[in-house]
């Protein structure tokens, strides 16, 4: 389905886009909820739907991608259509409406990455989990995919884990990575250095 009214008079309004997944009713979790409130204190009452982004990254972190279900809910906080969430959710490519492993590894593949090794850097994460970019491994916690520029190409090549950066990934570490993660989970990551600056 697609929230997308069909117009018979004029196909070329009629969106051709498939929902993946209704998903069980969706709340936020307390947590999510808390969260989202703050957030929305940073816009005026009347324009709540520019909240939609950071309202669908705590859909996808407390579900690991977005529903049918979950767009109806993000709509009814900013009150908005849930053809007006779809059409972001499916704009964007960092929003997923399909499930993914627990750790979604993304890595770059844009120049100063590839002249860095990144295509070598996904070969071994591939050997490692036994996929190919696009799929999750046979346990449900990786699922490999290539992106385009993450925006840290002073220190290629870089790997997107969920929300958070690696940087200065050399082919030869990627499958310690993996270890790492398994073991220390986003606590294994190095940081996007231009927030730890920033911080400074
Ligand atoms: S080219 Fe990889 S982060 Fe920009």
């Amino acid at each position: 389905m697609t929230f997308h009214p069909r117009i018979d008079y004029a196909t070329f309004h009629t969106s051709q886009r498939q929902l993946e997944d209704e998903g069980a009713p969706f709340v936020y979790t307390a947590e999510h909820r808390a969260r989202f409130d703050e957030i929305l204190k940073r816009y005026p009452p009347d324009r709540k739907r520019s909240a939609v982004l950071p309202a669908l990254y705590l859909v996808q972190r407390q579900l690991g991608y977005i529903t049918a279900n979950a767009m109806r809910y993000v709509a009814g906080l900013l009150e908005i259509t849930a053809a007006d969430v779809e059409d972001v959710v499916s704009y964007y490519t960092m929003f997923r409406t399909k499930p993914a492993g627990i750790f979604v590894l993304q890595v770059c593949r844009t120049l100063s990455c590839a002249l860095n090794g990144a295509e070598r850097v996904t070969e071994e994460l591939s050997g490692k989990l036994g996929i190919v970019p696009g799929q999750t491994d046979a346990s449900g916690t990786f699922t490999l995919l290539e992106a385009e520029c993450l925006g840290a190409c002073d220190r290629a090549p870089v790997v997107m884990v969920n929300d958070a950066w690696h940087e200065c990934l050399k082919p030869e570490d990627a499958s310690k990575l993996i270890d790492d993660l398994r073991a220390r989970g986003e606590a294994a990551l190095s940081g996007c250095h231009h927030v730890i600056e920033h911080k400074r």
